[in-house]
């Protein structure tokens, strides 16, 4: 039997992410609720409502599970629509309960990062046009500068935006989210303006405060040709450029450049202290020559992939593995912002986990500076338009009772966390299953 470890550099950041939307619950104030109400919008009628109960804080015996898993950091989200929920007022006591739960972080030995944006606008902000509208880039600037003030002796470590390709997509491209719109020239528009509004928060975070670390969580495809003809290989790189690729570039050199659109955003230059992922697999794009419409349209898994209960999410390492080299191209300390996998049977999790650790493994050893991994998701969340029947905690959820039951991937999270390592016993305990997927068969026969 081999006894491996695979053990990670001192100092590594362990934790989970979530968002408030997903979890705070009764967050009326912003579009996504509204959304909610409206039929047809998400998979089964469904609604957030109470989510994980965290507003009325139930974010303490949460954050004790993370504890209690050994976890030494975690990211949560601050809610636009709660700092400010009309754009003439403040509301301070939203901002002192924020204040509270990263307090009760440090309590609990565990470092906060903090996103300020992640999918959800308030209302008032959503009738301006939301993204569309220039003035967010100052709007998000005035909203940013109220909060990391109100919260900076708490926080240092911080992520503007989250997942703009994703936002970009999602409510312009026909992507099922709020606003649901399908307008390449309203994407374009919403995607320039958050890199205006990040290099503005930027700015003005390093104001605030000196010593802070501030990023993107990015979130990336790799997109390869299912085929070898031209037609293939160009949407490929044209999605690898303009989805994957053009946010980040314009931090790094101020110019944004999606093939189909560029523009100088000297702002933007140098704007981010380190670079977050989030990685659920690579797609492959199959546009067909002879089906025009599905010119841009047809892309997913490959078919030999490994694939969620729902074909949401991939076990596809290796593309982690690329998707790392890619980041690490920016030149920055890497953070694994968001991974994970809906699984409610909690068979398939325990396999992404391991393997995606390993890959990470891997390309630290390849000394690539990665410095931490948070898992999607500590418990299972309002996941969107996909509503409650896609799970991603490392705790079940019942919504209905708010009780929380503890998948035994989240026991081998623990574990890892507990060890800084992912050692065989850890597998053997908690994934037997895959001890020889992992270690393969070591004795030597005759
Ligand atoms: C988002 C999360 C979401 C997760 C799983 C990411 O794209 O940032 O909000 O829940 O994926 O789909």
């Amino acid at each position: 039997m081999i006894l491996a470890t695979y053990t990670f550099p001192e100092g590594f950041l362990w934790g989970c992410a979530t968002s408030s939307h997903q979890v705070e619950g009764n967050n009326i104030n912003n579009d996504w609720w509204a959304w909610e109400q409206e039929e047809g919008r998400i998979l089964n009628g469904d609604r957030s409502g109470k989510a994980c109960d965290w507003w009325a804080g139930r974010w303490r015996e949460d954050f004790d599970r993370a504890k209690a898993g050994y976890q030494n950091a975690q990211r949560i989200s601050v809610e636009w629509s709660r700092v400010q929920p009309d754009r003439d007022r403040w509301d301070e006591s939203a901002l002192d309960r924020y204040r509270q739960m990263l307090m009760g972080l440090k309590e609990r030995g565990m470092v906060p990062m903090v996103t300020l944006h992640h999918f959800t606008n308030p209302l008032w902000l959503a009738e301006l046009g939301g993204w569309e509208n220039d003035e967010v880039v100052e709007l998000f600037g005035e909203y940013t500068r109220k909060t990391v003030d109100a919260l900076k002796a708490h926080c240092d470590f911080w992520v503007t935006i989250n997942e703009p390709n994703v936002y970009m997509a999602g409510g312009y491209l026909g992507g099922g989210f709020v606003p649901g719109k399908n307008d390449v020239k309203l994407a374009i528009k919403v995607l320039t303006n958050m890199v205006k509004a990040h290099a503005r928060a930027y700015e003005i975070i390093h104001e605030l405060q000196s010593e802070a670390r501030v990023g993107i969580a990015h979130h990336w495809r790799g997109f390869m040709p299912a085929k070898k003809g031209f037609l293939t290989r160009r949407v490929a790189d044209l999605y690898n450029t303009a989805f994957d690729n053009a946010f980040a570039e314009a931090l790094r050199s101020g110019k944004f450049d999606a093939k189909i659109y560029k523009e100088n955003i000297p702002q933007a230059k140098d704007t981010q202290d380190f670079f977050g992922i989030n990685y659920y697999g690579r797609q492959e794009v199959r546009s067909d020559l002879f089906k025009p419409s599905s010119m841009y349209s047809e892309y997913g898994y490959p078919k030999d992939f490994e694939l969620s209960d729902s074909g949401f999410v991939a076990n596809d390492p290796e593309g982690f593995r690329a998707c790392i080299r890619w980041a690490n191209s920016f030149g920055l300390p890497i953070y694994i912002t968001e991974n994970g996998t809906e699984d409610s049977k909690d068979v398939f999790r325990r396999k992404f986990l391991v393997d995606h650790i390993i890959a990470m493994w891997r390309e630290i050893n390849h000394n690539i500076p990665v410095k931490g991994y948070f898992h999607w998701s500590l418990v299972d969340n309002f996941e969107w338009n996909l509503g409650w029947e896609r799970r991603f905690g490392f705790w079940q959820l019942d919504v209905n009772t708010q009780q929380r039951t503890q998948r035994d991937s989240g026991k081998l999270y623990a574990e890892i966390c507990r060890t800084n390592s992912l050692s065989w016993d850890a597998i053997e305990k908690h994934a037997p299953e895959l001890y020889e997927h992992v270690f393969g068969t070591p004795e030597l026969k005759g």
